[in-house]
This record gives structure tokens, sequence and C-alpha cells, in this order.
């Protein structure tokens, strides 16, 4: 995993469910330490169960992405554990699909609520910076980091019905970017992760039909699952891919080619 001898300490946001899950096991199987945050207490509990009973380090804490005094406390706990902070993995995200104006029969029939679209930021935009901002201090000091957020390949091509969504998820994108420029000096890399469509609870609700089709559009011809993901996060936060930043890496099987 490492040159280091001590094992590197990994946060996964929203590690209680589909990527995330994947990622702080797959994590742990490599050698590091993991915390796993998320706002389901349950479900980080029993990813850190699950990591322990395989003879892993894991530990599991609420945490709120949306609330910045939630990410500041679950950071500290951390580094009193851990004593650093190597890896910060943001990954929770949800989804509150609408078109931005629905008409039928031309008229006007509904439309993308102020509150549907302040929350998809509150959590994908807001918490990604929250989380950052947590742990940034702690990489400073150590003269090391790597920040790797999750975007999607829908803010690279944009998606019917995700205006929320998809400025939550270009704004990561750009973001990262200021991150790349703002904390190379200081041995911080900050990357980016474009999933396609991948087989989580998030894409449950999408119709076979439309799931059938989206597969046939993708040239490798199946749809993705979690543990592709967390492959690309794993080699962004290895400590030998320091000369990478500011870049999004499309984890898609080709599907928007
Ligand atoms: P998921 O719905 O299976 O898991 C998301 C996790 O985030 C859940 O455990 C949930 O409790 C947690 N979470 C939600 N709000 C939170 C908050 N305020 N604070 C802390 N945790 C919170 O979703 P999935 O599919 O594993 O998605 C992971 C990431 O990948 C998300 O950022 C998503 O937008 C992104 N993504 C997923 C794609 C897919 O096809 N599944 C495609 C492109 C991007």
């Amino acid at each position: 995993m490492t040159s280091t001898n001590s094992p590197r300490i990994a946060i996964v946001t929203g590690g209680g469910n589909g990527i995330g899950r994947a990622t702080a096991r797959m994590l742990a199987d490599a050698g590091y330490a993991v915390a796993v945050w998320d706002l389901a207490e349950q479900a980080a509990e029993e990813v850190v169960s699950a990591i322990t009973a395989a003879g892993g380090v894991a530990i599991a804490r609420k945490v709120d992405v949306t609330k910045p005094e939630d990410c500041v406390a679950a950071a500290a706990a951390v580094v009193e554990r851990f004593g650093r902070i190597d890896v910060l993995i943001n990954n929770a995200g949800v989804v509150r699909d609408g078109q931005l104006v629905k008409v039928k029969d031309g008229q006007v029939v509904g439309q993308m609520s102020a509150e549907q679209f302040q929350f998809v930021l509150d959590v994908c935009l807001k918490g990604v910076f929250n989380c950052t901002q947590a742990v940034v201090p702690t990489m400073i000091a150590q003269k090391y980091g790597r920040i790797i957020s999750t975007s999607s390949v829908v803010a690279l091509y944009g998606n019917f019905g995700q205006t929320n969504y998809v400025a939550a998820k270009a704004g990561v994108i750009g973001m990262t970017r200021v991150w790349a420029r703002e904390l190379g000096r200081y041995g911080i890399t900050a990357n980016v992760v474009a999933p396609g469509f991948i087989s989580t609870d998030m894409v449950k609700s999408i119709p076979e039909k439309v799931l059938q089709s989206m597969i046939e559009h993708t040239p490798v011809g199946r749809a993705g699952q979690p543990d592709d993901i967390a492959r690309a996060y794993l080699f962004l936060a290895d400590e030998k891919s320091s000369f990478i930043t500011g870049a999004t890496l499309s984890v898609d099987g080709g599907s928007v080619l």
C-alpha cells in the first residue's frame, strides 16, 4: 500500500452503503485504518464490524456532512485515535430528481423546488467543502494528504431531471482544481472520480428498460459495481500517485464515448 511502516489513515464519507461501503472494505484489506462516516449510524457500524471481523482496523461515526461542526468534531476524533489523517474520500451523496420545469399538454405542471435544489447542493457540494475544510489543517501540518471527491459523469455531460445534482457534481470538479492549486505545496493532492452508472441503492428506482438501454450503450457491456469505483479511489489514495492532482478520472465503462 505505502512505503511507511505505520498504516495510513483514511476517512470514507457515506461509507455505510454502496460505493462507500465497498471502498471502506477495500481500503481496510489494503492495510489502511478506516474511519467510516455516515448519517446512517447503524450502517456505518455494520461496515466497521465486518472490517474488524476480517482483522482490519476501523471506526464508525455518525456524521452529517452538511454540518460543519459534525465534520470538525469527527476529524478531531480521527486524529485523537490515529494521530493523523492521510486520505479523505468525499463519497456521501444524494439525489432528488425533477425537471427544471415540467410541461404536460402545453401546460406547466411542476418544477424542481428550491428545497430540492438546496438539499442536493448541501450534501453533494457543501458536504464536500465541509469535510475537506475539517481535515486539511491536519494534512497541512503533516505535509501529506490525499483528497478524493466523487463527482459523476453527468457533471461532464448533463442529465435530464438533475439540475441540482449536476450543479453540485460539476462544482466538486471546480473546487478540486482550486484545492490542487492551493494545497500542492503541502504534499496534498486533490482529485475527482466521476462514476458512470453503478449498481447501488441510489439507482434502484431506475426502470429496468432504461437500465438495459444504458448497459447496451456501455462499451464494456455491463453496469458498474461499487468495487469498480473503490479501485479508482484506492489508486488515487496511494502515496505513489503523488504527481496526479486536479484530475477527474471517469470510471464508466466507456458509457459516454
Ligand atoms: P448510496 O445511496 O448507496 O450511498 C450513499 C451514502 O451516503 C449512504 O450511506 C448515505 O447514508 C450517505 N449519506 C447521505 N447523506 C449524507 C449526509 N448528509 N452525511 C453523511 N452521509 C450521508 O449511494 P452510492 O451509489 O454508493 O453513491 C456514492 C457516491 O457516488 C455519491 O456521491 C453519488 O452521488 C456518486 N455517484 C453514484 C453513481 C451511481 O450510479 N450509483 C453514479 C455517479 C456518482
